[in-house]
């Protein structure tokens, strides 16, 4: 069973021979590769130049020997078309503010024309696919409208969510507006990535996790199922990621997603069985077990495959993304660990093999 099968079939519940594994934020700056690329470009030259985008998303493959590939971009990488400016700041992280000469709000921004202002999206993507060849899976991604309209309001990252929990609740029809307008702009996004071929597409609502139960389905959710709905007749899987949605699992099982991410705050086992067994999982290992020791890490990967890989439907990853100062090496033995523990035991059928 080749890469590409084993982690479409896993989305689909579909018997695989071993759990694929493949981690968040995987390229970045906890390899030494990456960082060395980093002296020489900025982070934005890194998304948007095809040919050193290619090149990042490849070193994980590489180094750690994953069994899937993520395009290399950000999530914020639709503001600059939007008529916003995007920085980054080491300590602050980014900052998104209305570009010179623009009047950009959360609701009053331009809507890109996908095909002309990403051009550079379907030109890596299209490296990256000669660079892994048919048999290996690429996922592209996307923000979610809720994440993405808090950066614009906050103007980068926030804890509190201040800003944009009271332009929700005091300014009810400006922010269906904002939310209507950027579904929009991620859609046209997200097809830009699959029609360039993509096999997946993960969406990141990272921030929604701040949002009662109640404010996430009525607020919000439709606009997911709105991405989800012009994403589901191209038939690829699409993979939900929040942080932190213990509480909005029921939502969660109905936004027509076929792979939920689930974070490390919840049990893996019990996350399964509120979404119901018609959904796959992806998770959720704790980022922060990356600094146990390496016996330790090995006995915590080991049982968590114990529990779960016999039962089809499992994407092993983190619960969130790597963190920059974790060791390659410990994210490297956490890999091989997937790849040396991870059988199945499914049975599967002989005409499901391509290979022979
Ligand atoms: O997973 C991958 O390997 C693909 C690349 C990827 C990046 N960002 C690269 C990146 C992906 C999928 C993202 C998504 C992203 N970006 C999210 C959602 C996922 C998550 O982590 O919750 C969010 C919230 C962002 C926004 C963002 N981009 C922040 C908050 C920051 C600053 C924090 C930091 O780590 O510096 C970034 C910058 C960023 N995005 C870096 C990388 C490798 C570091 C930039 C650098 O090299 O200086």
């Amino acid at each position: 069973m080749n890469a590409r099968e084993r982690f479409l079939r896993a989305c689909r519940r579909e018997p695989v021979d071993r759990v694929p594994v493949w981690l968040m934020r995987q390229a970045g700056r906890y390899m030494e590769e990456y960082r060395a690329l980093r002296q020489r470009h900025d982070f934005l030259s890194l998304c948007t130049n095809p040919e050193l985008a290619v090149e990042v998303t490849c070193q994980p493959l590489e180094r750690l020997g994953v069994d899937a590939a993520i395009l290399f971009s950000d999530l914020l990488i639709p503001f600059l078309g939007m008529g916003f400016s995007v920085t980054y700041h080491e300590k602050r992280g980014p900052v998104i503010s209305p570009a010179e000469g623009s009047h950009a709000g959360p609701d009053r921004f331009t809507i890109p024309d996908a095909a002309r202002d990403f051009a550079y999206l379907p030109a890596s993507i299209e490296g990256i696919r000669r660079e892994i060849g048919p048999d290996f899976p690429l996922i592209g991604f996307c923000g979610a409208p809720f994440t993405m309209v808090s950066y614009l309001i906050e103007g980068g990252s926030s804890h509190s969510f201040q800003e944009t929990l009271t332009f929700m609740y005091r300014q009810p029809d400006r922010f269906s507006t904002a939310m209507g307008m950027m579904t929009r702009v991620l859609i046209d996004y997200a097809l830009l990535q699959v029609h360039a071929g993509v096999d997946a597409l993960q969406i990141f609502d990272t921030w929604a996790g701040c949002l009662t139960p109640y404010d996430f389905e009525t607020l919000v959710a439709p606009w997911i199922r709105e991405l989800t709905a012009a994403l589901i007749p191209t038939g690829i899987p699409i993979i939900y990621f929040i942080r932190g949605s213990a509480g909005l699992l029921s939502s969660v099982s109905s936004l027509g997603v076929n792979v939920v991410s689930i974070d490390s705050f919840q049990d893996l086992a019990e996350a399964r069985q509120r979404l119901g067994w018609g959904l796959a999982v992806q998770g959720n290992l704790e980022p922060m077990c990356l600094t146990l020791s390496d016996d330790a890490l090995v006995a915590r990967v080991r049982s968590m495959l114990k529990i779960h890989a016999s039962k089809p439907g499992w994407i092993f990853n983190l619960g969130h993304g790597i963190l920059p100062f974790l060791e390659a090496s410990k994210v490297k033995l956490l890999v091989n660990t997937v790849k040396e523990y991870g059988q199945t035991g499914h049975i599967i059928q002989s005409n499901d093999r391509s290979t022979p």
